[in-house]
């Protein structure tokens, strides 16, 4: 028997695994149920962009050709959305990887990345695959505490995470707090910022990242075309960053990480107005009816700036997670992040949300 631990790099066995949410075909194969609603990881309900399944299908026969690294027609359509230049986008097989190239690329071993507790799990095991010294610093009141965050930083800290808003949370942090936050840091700190779900966001004052980047500063933002466009399965998110930031995490690209068919769909998304209004419009319109059932059956909910909710429920979120899962509704317990008797939900179709609040008035009134 070979030894696992002779072989992998210091600090990578022990490693806890990344958590996805339960997928629906496994529900149905496991609980033998038809109906399946899926609210657990914040997917768009309405499916991806019609506008992009038909570039994708068009892009079908050109798939013996390697897409083009630089990928220059979707990073000039989505610079000049952004009112950037293309050297400012990294482009890559989704915004998990590009969280990890950024790290991989610019952590040191022994280096120190600080991190709030609780957020998006991808960053903790990122930085520790690079050989990070993890530091996490607890939220104050579900909140980033930024001057907690700031007593952490060091000579020896690289970057800091600011996930924006926060998964699972789904708070904003207040823009001029980050503003100060980002001009107390050393020049040579890293500010990454998680914007997976920016485009959900409805406070009018929100940390302008991009205005931040064209300023200079070492910022990184991260998006993706996962949530808002629909295309989750498809796998590709973007850094907006300075150019001499885009350079360093190119190194550690992987020349073809965006697929011919993620770009052409990209391309065709971006462009898909009518899909985008639909479904900022559905995560709206969910969001008073979630709140107000929420309200109802009294229970404490988070006022969410992003396509899901963090509720308490006041249950063991394990049993509770059980019991929704045989009433055909997939939500992320709490207990994953250590808070048990929280979950996070998706804001799903009208049809999906009132299946989970029906579900989960029986369960809670039992
Ligand atoms: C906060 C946050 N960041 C990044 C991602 C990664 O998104 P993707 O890799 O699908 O682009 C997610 C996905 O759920 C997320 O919640």
């Amino acid at each position: 028997m070979l030894d696992p631990l002779k072989f992998a790099k210091k600090g990578l066995i022990g490693l806890p695994p990344y958590v996805p949410g339960k997928p629906i075909e496994e529900v149905k194969r496991e609980l033998g149920l038809e109906h399946v609603t899926k609210l657990a990881s914040n997917e768009n309900p309405l499916g991806p962009s019609p506008m992009a399944v038909k570039a994708m299908g068009e892009e079908l026969l050109n798939q013996n050709q390697y897409p083009e690294p630089g990928a220059p027609e979707l990073k000039a359509k989505l610079a000049s959305k952004l009112g950037i230049t293309p050297e400012m986008l990294f482009l890559s097989n989704g915004g998990d990887n590009v969280i990890s190239c950024a790290m991989h690329s610019m952590i040191n071993p022994g280096e120190k990345v600080i991190l709030a507790d609780i957020s998006f799990p991808t960053y903790e095991r990122a930085a520790a695959i690079a050989g990070a010294v993890v530091v996490k610093v607890p939220l104050r009141n579900f909140r980033y505490d930024l001057s907690a965050m700031r007593r952490e930083v060091d000579q020896n800290t690289k970057m800091v995470v600011v996930c924006n808003p926060n998964n699972p949370t789904g708070l904003l942090t207040d823009a001029d707090e980050m503003r100060a936050f980002r001009e107390s840091l050393p020049e040579e700190v890293v500010l990454f910022v998680d914007e997976a779900y920016y485009e959900f966001v409805e406070a009018p004052d929100r940390y302008d990242t991009i205005d931040a980047i064209k300023n200079g500063l070492p910022v990184i933002a991260l998006r993706t075309f996962s949530k808002l466009y629909g295309l989750a399965g498809l796998r590709l998110g973007y850094a907006i960053a300075p150019k001499e930031l885009i350079s360093v995490m190119e190194i550690v690209r992987e020349p073809f990480s965006a697929s011919r068919i993620a770009q052409a769909a990209a391309i065709a998304a971006l462009e898909d107005g009518e899909f985008v209004r639909q479904s900022l419009r559905l995560v709206r319109e969910g969001r008073r009816y979630l709140e107000a059932e929420f309200r109802r059956l009294k229970l404490d909910y988070l006022p969410t700036q992003s396509n899901f909710f963090w509720v308490r429920t006041g249950v063991d979120s394990r049993e509770l997670f059980q019991q929704l899962l045989r009433m055909g509704v997939i939500i992320r317990p709490g207990y994953l992040w250590g808070c048990p008797e929280y979950i996070r939900v998706t804001i799903g179709t009208q049809p999906q949300n009132e299946h989970f609040i029906s579900a989960l008035e029986k369960v809670l009134s039992r």
